[in-house]
């Protein structure tokens, strides 16, 4: 049968340079490959080689990691990272012990059906354990072919388009095992995230980013998060003693109760502070440089308006809900995070005034 270029030339380049001695290619039972893929879905080969030998030592059928404890099962993955593998890992061993007798399932959908084992996961696990003809699909084979194919959009709507292009390249099973482990390859140690070695690509001529010279724009990155703005103004109130004037906010909405500078929509003094301060010279405002603050659903720009006041006010004023603070003094207890930074860097420069 003839292969698409592109999989001729992996072919080829894989006899020559491709990975041929990881523990996990040389008996290749269901066991040892699902072992060896779940440890590889995160974790880089380097790493995964001493836990996976170790790991099969101690574990060497799905019966025997079945019958352990999910405390020992743990602790021999303790430093692999994302252990709900190794719980899914134990959960999946106790399946096949308890409904399968003992054999891995050789059914893409009964794999795709065990606890940690998406599409790709189990095609892989089935072209190496059994020779299947399925395509796989893992981060580094959507690079190869979000570049291969210069891809205009962001992984998560190119899923479709990227299976099919796995699937036209994917070869009959006399080839499957060797060009799984070639396509991981090429995209682990040629076609890399960043500075990928395209003079030493088998595929470089096929490649339409290389060839556009545009293979930093491949995978398309998700958009950056363009959350809302909000802008506000702070209404900072210093009298003659350098002391600032805030208020406890009221319970409802961001910093529900904590202390901070009177907030305004406008430069000007809100409403409900006019009362206090009967006749400020308006004359005397400034605007300081805004303070910046993200919140998970919007950006807060609140740019600080400073008024000095040339009297001080006699008005009387509940401690509870209104303090002056001094530059002198430690900072008030309940203040949010960007107000806390924004005072102490505030009263620093104020100490030495
Ligand atoms: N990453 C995922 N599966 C792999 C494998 N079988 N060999 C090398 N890297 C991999």
């Amino acid at each position: 049968m003839s292969h698409p270029l592109f999989t001729e030339k992996l072919l080829t380049w894989y006899q020559q340079h491709g990975r041929k001695n990881l523990p996990w290619q040389k008996k290749r039972t269901a066991y040892r490959v699902w072992l060896s893929e779940v440890m590889l879905q995160q974790t880089q080969v380097q790493t995964v080689i001493p836990y996976y030998l170790r790991f099969l030592k101690k574990f060497p059928n799905v019966t025997a990691l079945a019958n352990a404890s999910l405390d020992d099962v743990l602790h021999a993955w303790a430093g692999l990272g994302y252990y709900s593998r190794a719980r899914n890992l134990h959960k999946t061993a106790i399946m096949i012990r308890d409904e399968f007798h003992g054999e891995f399932p050789t059914s893409l959908e009964s794999m795709i059906a065990l606890p940690g084992i998406g599409r790709s996961t189990a095609s892989a696990i089935l072209a190496f354990s059994d020779q299947q003809a399925l395509p796989i699909l893992d981060g580094n084979v959507k690079r190869v072919l979000s570049r291969l194919h210069a891809i205009a959009t962001v992984p998560q709507k190119s899923e479709k388009e990227l299976w099919l292009l796995a699937q036209r390249y994917t070869p009959e099973k006399d080839h499957i095992i060797d060009y799984t482990q070639a396509i991981m390859d090429l995209g682990a140690t040629i076609c890399t995230r960043h500075l990928p070695k395209c003079a030493h690509c088998p595929v470089a001529e096929e490649c339409i980013a290389y060839k556009r010279h545009e293979t930093s724009l491949y995978p398309i990155k998700p958009e950056k998060n363009t959350l809302p703005t909000k802008k506000i103004f702070l209404i900072v109130l210093m009298n003659k003693k350098n002391e600032i004037f805030l208020e406890r906010r009221p319970e409802i909405g961001i910093w529900g109760g904590l202390w901070s500078l009177p907030e305004s929509s406008s430069r000007e003094i809100p409403a409900h502070l006019t009362h206090f301060l009967p006749n400020i010279d308006i004359s005397t405002s400034e605007e300081l440089a805004p303070i910046k603050h993200v919140f998970s659903h919007y950006k807060l720009i609140a740019t600080p308006i400073r008024y000095r006041l040339l009297k001080n006010i006699q008005t009387a004023m509940s401690h509870t809900t209104h303090l002056w603070h001094n530059p002198k003094h430690e900072l008030p207890k309940g203040l949010p995070t960007p107000i806390k930074k924004w005072l102490a860097f505030y009263d620093e420069q104020n100490r030495i005034l």
